[in-house]
């Protein structure tokens, strides 16, 4: 099969090569998927440059969410032969002809559900409701501060919070990204590369602060929120997307009766893949009633996939972008 694969970490432009690999066999619990489309994700921009939370050995192949037609399976495999299937896996590896989908982060895709819808819905959608309902546990009534709110985990969070009864404040770094945040429904929009964020919170919460701070993007970003946090609040620890990790006095949490919620989707999946299973067939059946619409910014090629790289890398996309083969 073929494959976009790096020997060496570095820059994606600088190290990864469209070569002919070995067709994986599935272990048992695993099926070999063909892959029709695949989403592209934040940490595959980290994968090649060997940054990311988990190293497959090299020589690597990136991509970690991915749909296609199963076309063999392993032993003790959940999924038969012709169906379609969706998969999470951290170690990647879907950038290619085929990929093997592990038992507990795969889930069959409903006829509904395209293959795009399909491979642009599961990072971004289950990280955020598993955010928004299990970790913040927020409740209806609640103001809800989405970052990086353009992003794809962001988007996600306006329309989630938006189905859970949340007021939202959309929180992005441009006025074209801010008008996609309205179109999904945010109630308040804050560009943060204007004006303070923290006095804009509390102007629109009549001085309480956010009940909810959902926060993609740590750093700078993040030393301004804690600042605008209400009483009894959770600020959700998603990622790192502004490059530095930031960290917080505890006193400051006292005084605000606060907590700072972290969560890893993917292990939480899994950990427990029963409720994964569950939340996925829960985000079908929101899409299949038109609740929730992953955002599209552009579908490619597998030949362009350095194009969609570079739209993550540059900041200048909104939603997701995806890989077709
Ligand atoms: N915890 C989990 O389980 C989990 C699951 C999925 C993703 N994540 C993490 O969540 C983060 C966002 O993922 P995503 O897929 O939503 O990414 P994305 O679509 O690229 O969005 C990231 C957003 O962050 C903002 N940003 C601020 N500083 C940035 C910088 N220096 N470089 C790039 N973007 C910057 C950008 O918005 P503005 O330009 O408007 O500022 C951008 O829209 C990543 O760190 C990812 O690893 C975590």
């Amino acid at each position: 099969m073929q494959a976009w694969q790096f020997e060496r970490y570095g820059r994606y432009d600088e190290v990864l090569e469209w070569v002919e690999r070995p067709v994986p066999e599935p272990g048992p619990d695993q099926a070999r998927v063909r892959t029709a489309a695949v989403s592209l994700n934040f940490p595959d921009l980290l994968i090649c440059q060997g940054l990311y939370q988990v190293r497959a050995p090299l020589p690597a192949v990136p991509g970690v969410e991915g749909v296609g037609v199963v076309e063999a399976a392993g032993p003790d495999s959940p999924f038969e032969v012709g169906q379609r299937v969706v998969s999470f896996n951290n170690e990647a590896g879907m950038l290619a002809d085929c990929f093997l989908a592990d038992r507990a982060t795969s889930w069959t895709v409903p006829d509904h559900v395209s293959d795009v819808q399909a491979a642009a819905l599961s990072v971004t959608y289950g990280t955020s409701y598993y955010a928004l309902v299990h970790r913040a546990r927020i409740a209806p009534g609640e103001v809800l501060l989405v970052l990086g709110a353009a992003g794809g985990v962001g988007l996600a969070a306006i329309q989630l919070g938006k189905i859970l009864g949340a007021e939202v404040i959309a929180a992005a770094g441009s006025a074209e990204k801010l008008e996609v945040c309205r179109e999904n429904g945010a109630d308040h929009l804050i560009n943060y590369r204007e004006g303070d964020i923290v006095e804009q919170v509390k102007d629109l919460t009549g001085g309480r602060g956010a009940d909810v701070i959902y926060d993609p993007v740590g750093g700078d970003l993040f030393d301004q929120v804690k600042r605008c946090i209400a009483w009894d609040g959770r600020i959700l620890i998603i990622g790192f997307a502004g490059g530095r990790i930031p960290t917080i006095e505890c006193n400051r949490m006292l005084l605000k009766n606060m907590s700072v919620v972290g969560l890893a989707w993917g292990m939480c999946v899994e950990r427990d893949p029963a409720t994964g299973a569950k939340c996925q067939q829960h985000l079908y059946d929101l899409l299949k009633v038109g609740a929730i619409d992953p955002v599209i910014y552009r579908r490619l090629p597998f030949a362009q996939l350095f194009d969609g790289m570079r739209l993550i890398e540059s900041r200048e996309l909104y939603g997701k972008v995806v890989i077709e083969r």
